[in-house]
């Protein structure tokens, strides 16, 4: 009995020493120790042995019983040990790897041209205002003394939905929706800048494009306070040696219109060929707004008049930064716009 009673703690001790992992081991327990283990069964069984023999077996099969538990317990500890250096071993960072340089964004070049206009005429008291690129015929048109089958449609030949409703070919609308909101208050100082859509599409003509409109409403507005304007923001924009001219044209909205240019930001005046040797580059329409406009939005053209104008914002980009060609804005292509940053 005593016999069989080592060799049974001598495969047990093995079969401890030898579980791969927690749950082995707590198979192993239980086929040993548990209710049904092979030592509890010794154990259970004293009561058929000779009275002489009990105190000696049931003395070793204790002694067994707590040594193959404190083997269990520190073989569970020592598994529990294994694992936790295996998982630390897994989830190790390695401190001393090169970092992945994180990509900054930045802003598109005509989104940054466009906020430094908006700043420049901020910076004279003109606010912001913002109107739907999708747009009805009234206000696209109608309402800026374009009438249906006028030739000046022709110039912005647009984007139809239905027959009133279009893509917006210009930001003049923002001029209308502005003045029908505030009319009869004075002064309206508004720009507005934003997306437009034309069918075109070459060198110079993208079908969506940028504009920032300009409106000043108040009383005795003349001309000159037009072209001072847009002096100051030449100068900003272009540096201090520049100059402007007007140069009569049309609008229908407007009444006188001029075509508003600035001298050359390539040769200064000299002629190149980028002025054609003009000397003068054009980059806005303008004029005093018309009184038909000023009366369909709510103002009496007797009390009050007003300029306004109308620039595009890829061809201040082209002529800042040289870029001769518009589609180059729109070609998403890394080398271009990193140029940028
Ligand atoms: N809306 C005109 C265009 O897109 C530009 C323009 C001209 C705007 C004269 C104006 C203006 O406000 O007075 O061609």
């Amino acid at each position: 009995m005593q016999e069989k009673l080592q060799a049974l703690a001598a495969r047990a001790r093995a079969e401890i020493a030898a579980a791969a992992n927690g749950e082995e081991l707590k198979q192993i327990q239980v086929r040993y120790l548990g209710k049904k283990g092979e030592i509890t069964a010794v154990l259970r069984g004293m009561g058929q042995l000779p009275p002489a023999a009990r105190p000696v077996i049931g003395n070793l099969a204790n002694k067994i019983r707590d040594e193959l538990s404190a083997l269990f317990a520190s073989r569970e500890n020592e598994l529990r040990e294994e694992e936790r250096r295996r998982q630390m071993a897994a989830d190790q960072v390695d401190v001393t790897l090169p970092g992945r340089p994180q990509q900054l964004g930045y802003l598109h070049p005509l989104t940054q041209v466009m906020e430094e206009i908006a700043e420049i005429f901020l910076g004279m008291g003109f606010t912001i205002a913002e109107g739907p690129e999708v747009e009805t015929d009234y206000y696209n048109f109608e309402a800026l003394n374009i009438p249906k089958d006028h030739p000046a449609r022709e110039m912005q030949d647009s984007f139809y939905f239905q027959a009133d409703l279009l893509l917006r070919t210009h930001t003049s609308p923002v001029q209308v929706r502005t003045m029908e909101k505030m009319a009869p208050e004075v002064p309206v100082r508004i720009i507005a800048p934003g997306k437009v859509y034309r069918r075109d599409d070459d060198a110079t003509h993208s079908p969506m494009f940028h504009q920032v409109e300009g409106l000043v409403i108040d009383r005795n507005i003349s001309l000159s306070d037009l072209k001072g304007t847009l002096l100051l923001f030449a100068r900003q924009m272009f540096g201090e040696q520049q100059q402007v001219r007007l140069r009569p044209s049309f609008f229908p909205f407007t009444e006188p219109s001029a075509e508003v240019d600035i001298s050359c930001v390539i040769c200064g005046g000299t002629g190149c060929r980028t002025c054609k040797d003009t000397g003068w580059i054009e980059i806005l329409g303008s004029g005093m707004v018309h009184p038909r406009v000023l009366e369909m939005s709510g103002y009496d053209p007797e009390e009050y008049c007003g300029y306004a104008f109308g620039m595009g914002v890829e061809r201040i980009a082209m002529l800042k930064y040289g870029v001769d060609d518009l589609r180059l804005f729109f070609r998403n292509d890394l080398r271009m716009l990193r140029q940028f940053r």
